[in-house]
């Protein structure tokens, strides 16, 4: 299996990377305060997929969550398109992706809030190498 250090420092404040590892492309999005508070402010319960924002990322190495970073797959869970975000100047209704194929909307947690998709984007394998660079498989 392939898998890719990437140095979490260079995304840009309130945009994103994207990379590709195996063919399959992810997103590294740079939460500004704002979103993370809008993403930790969505009642769960009302969720077509129920996850919490913590649940949806991995702790550093002292344990902590940098809830300024989340890191998804970058295919859509209808029928895999790559959704558009910030760096694309369109983040949707909910603050986060749009899948311009069918119209799937996403949060600033990654999380489906509108349109065909079934599921949130996935969350990858994925472990802080530092506090500036994670190894995603
Ligand atoms: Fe994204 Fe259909 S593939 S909405």
């Amino acid at each position: 299996a392939s898998s890719l250090d990437v140095d979490i420092s260079k995304v840009p404040l309130g945009s994103e990377i994207r990379v590709l590892i195996g063919g399959k492309p992810f997103f590294l999005r740079h939460r500004t305060p704002a979103e993370i508070a809008e993403a930790e402010a969505v009642n769960v319960e009302n969720l077509r997929d129920p996850e919490t924002d913590d649940e949806r990322l991995r702790p550093m190495q002292d344990g902590k969550l940098n809830r300024a970073m989340l890191i998804t797959s970058g295919a859509c869970t209808h029928l895999g398109c790559v959704p558009v975000g910030p760096a694309q100047g369109n983040t949707g209704e909910y603050g986060g992706w749009y899948c311009p194929c069918h119209g799937s909307e996403y949060d600033t947690s990654g999380r489906i809030r509108k349109g065909p998709a079934p599921k949130n984007l996935p969350i990858p394998n994925y472990v802080y190498v530092s506090d500036t660079v994670v190894n995603i498989s």
